[in-house]
């Protein structure tokens, strides 16, 4: 158990770099995921159950997208270059002076190419795809089921609802392992003004790319690897309830289940996590954490229950009917 002491973080602004202060809200969040893929009719499979859109479909590839305009570009794999799997994340930047803004800092010593419409690209310290892009996100209202509490009854004369499958609001974060946490950490701070929001010293980094946004939209962990490699990236669903409910679909449709469901200790994000066939892993996610200027940086020590505070390992199951025996002794 984490000891109420050693959550007390360490002053907020102050463990900021300037480049963050000065442009709390440069990026906009995760604007496009581009996947290279082997099996093609197989990924298109898993994203159209996995709740996201299908806008646009050729031989080659696809182009998915979710409700607040965030686009995963699925292309055949040519076995050209790389390997399969994720091959890029492009950030989203607020406006067009910001994006020349990054050009020229990183044009300094980082190979770029730009697009016509002004995408970045170039690689970050760990050799993963990195680009930036003008993006603004669709603003959308979510509805989550209101919750009745004792004193707090918010859903009154009408009935719950069962949740049958997700429809991802939005991508909210990646995640990477890496041996270079600390060279990743300080390329998206001191280069981007991405924001610290916790630590695990030594073993892991928690970023935003905002002062008001989530816990991390992209966090470096240092685990047994000797090779950086991506882990997972994570979707936004409206509540706990479609957590369970869109996991269920999945896994009824023969996915598998990589972690989950459980609650991050970290973040204190509902999850469910499942291998996906577009490469690393994939997760429904709900009720995060919601960072701001006024959030604190944490030194947390790493354990699993750091990391959360209770799993499944192979998912859950919909109700069969079959229960346990309850014999009730008869009294005399
Ligand atoms: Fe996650």
């Amino acid at each position: 158990m984490i000891e109420e002491e050693e959550l007390v973080g360490n002053g907020s602004l102050d463990q900021q770099t300037e480049l963050a202060i000065a442009n709390p809200d440069r990026f906009t969040g995760i604007a496009t995921l581009v996947y290279a893929v082997e099996d093609l009719p197989l990924c298109h499979r898993f994203l159209s159950d996995w709740g996201v859109i299908e806008t646009e479909s050729n031989s080659r590839g696809s182009i998915w997208e979710t409700p607040i305009g965030q686009k995963i570009f699925l292309r055949q794999y040519d076995g050209d270059s790389g390997v399969p799997g994720l091959q890029e994340i492009i950030w989203g930047v607020g406006d067009l002076a910001a994006l020349g803004e990054i050009a020229e800092d990183l044009g300094k010593d980082l190979e770029l190419s730009l697009d016509s419409d002004g995408t970045i690209h170039t690689k970050d310290p760990n050799g993963f795809g990195v680009g930036f892009s003008a993006f603004t996100p669709k603003e959308i209202q979510s509805q989550p089921q209101p919750v009745n509490s004792p004193g707090r009854r918010e859903r009154v004369g009408e009935p719950g609802t069962n949740c049958k499958r997700a429809t991802p609001l939005r991508l909210g974060h990646v995640v990477f392992q890496t041996p270079f946490v600390e060279a990743a950490e300080k390329f998206y701070r001191d280069r981007l003004g991405f924001w610290l929001t916790d630590r695990y010293p030594g073993k892991a980094a928690f970023l935003r790319c905002a002062a008001r946004s989530d816990h991390h939209n992209i966090a470096f962990f240092r685990t047994n690897v000797t090779e950086p490699h991506f882990e997972h990236a994570a979707f936004e669903v409206c509540d706990i309830h479609e957590v369970f409910g869109g996991g269920l679909y999945i896994k009824d449709k023969g996915w598998q289940t990589q972690f989950g469901p459980g609650r991050h200790a970290t973040s204190c994000a509902y999850f469910w996590y499942f291998q996906n066939p577009c490469g690393g892993n994939i997760e429904y996610f709900a009720d995060n954490d919601f960072a701001d200027e006024t959030w604190s940086p944490r030194d947390i020590p790493p354990s699993p229950t750091s990391i959360a505070e209770w799993g499944m390992f192979d998912g859950i199951s919909r109700f069969s009917g079959k229960t346990k025996a309850w014999i009730r002794p008869l009294e005399r």
